[in-house]
């Protein structure tokens, strides 16, 4: 087998309460493991898939990851080189911690590197967005951005992929609670109204201008005053059990704000005290147990490096 390129692509968190497709952030953990190789055959294929229970398909156009480091080769315009991909979801997918956007983000910087590294990482951006959006039908990049490039990531627009970090206060911690229940993001997305009121509006950006303003300034209370989702979350709510029971536990173990992670079912809390998000963790895990629901917490400083090269 001829040598590859092995990347890690980390899990994120999309919305970050009012930021809906507009704000995300990468975890430390967990995140999935893509593997670009040269192989005899021209084009690009895909030659194993492990930790999806089969439910991931082969066929490029309809993979994620397949799709996004296709449109790169096309870009490039290299698809008479030979490369195979192996893809290995060390996350649940349908979870809401971005797993179809890690697996993009991973294959466009393996293929990239594999191909001498001719675009920088921010340039791979819009062919990881294409790639995610095989798997929900939508053009954003509140989770790609984050998985690719680290950090918390606004995205002023979509369509061109404005896209900046936003300075991370010390000490910030994200918790991620992900309930063993599946949601697809098109499922969530097709439960959200089409318009927003005007007092709604009003809300939602004042705590999105809030939000970024207490992260530049470090400033944990207005980040905290800010974490509120006042559009998408009560609409996909219904979607998660207990979800108000558990963002309450959170709340009263000193979480800073707590909402839906992505399109859920997983859900997030961000904290300033690391012995808040332990005690958090256990009383929200304790709810979902005690409801017959099992679930994973992750809780992670924010990720800053985006996808590694190994
Ligand atoms: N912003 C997206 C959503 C993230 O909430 O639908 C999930 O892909």
């Amino acid at each position: 087998m001829k040598a590859g390129i092995k990347v890690f692509a980390p899990a994120s968190v999309a919305n970050v309460a009012c930021g809906f497709d507009i704000l995300g952030f990468a975890l430390d953990k967990p995140g999935d493991e893509i593997i670009a190789r040269p192989s005899d055959l021209p084009g690009l294929s895909i030659a194993r898939i492990t930790g999806d229970e089969k439910r991931l398909p082969y066929e490029i156009e309809r993979n994620t990851a397949g799709f996004a480091a296709y449109t790169l080769m096309q870009h490039l315009d290299c698809l008479d080189q030979g490369i195979e991909l192996e893809i290995h979801k060390k996350m649940p997918f349908g979870s809401g911690l971005g797993s179809s956007a890690a697996s993009a983000a991973g294959a466009v910087v393996a293929v990239n590197e594999l191909l001498g590294r001719p675009l920088t990482r921010r340039e791979l951006l819009p062919f990881a967005v294409l790639g995610e959006q095989v798997a929900d039908g939508a053009y954003h990049a509140d989770n790609v951005a984050p998985s690719l490039i680290g950090g918390i990531v606004l995205i002023r627009d979509n369509a061109t992929l404005d896209f900046h970090r936003i300075p991370v206060p010390k000490g910030l911690i994200a918790l991620v609670i992900y309930p063993h229940i599946k949601i697809l993001t098109k499922d969530a997305r097709d439960v959200i109204a089409e318009h927003v009121s005007l007092q709604s509006m009003i809300v939602q950006t004042g705590n999105i201008a809030g939000l970024v303003l207490g992260l530049i300034r470090s400033d944990f209370e207005l980040i905290s005053r800010s974490l509120h989702d006042d559009v998408i979350e009560n609409q996909r709510s219904s979607l998660i059990p207990f979800f108000y029971d558990v963002k309450e536990a959170a709340l009263k173990a000193g979480a800073l704000g707590c909402s839906i992670s992505g399109a859920g079912p997983s859900i997030f809390a961000m904290f300033n005290k690391s012995d808040s998000a332990e005690q958090a963790g256990e009383v929200m895990k304790q709810i979902f147990s005690t409801n017959g629901i099992s679930s994973d917490v992750f809780i992670s400083n924010i990720n800053h490096d985006g996808t590694v090269v190994y």
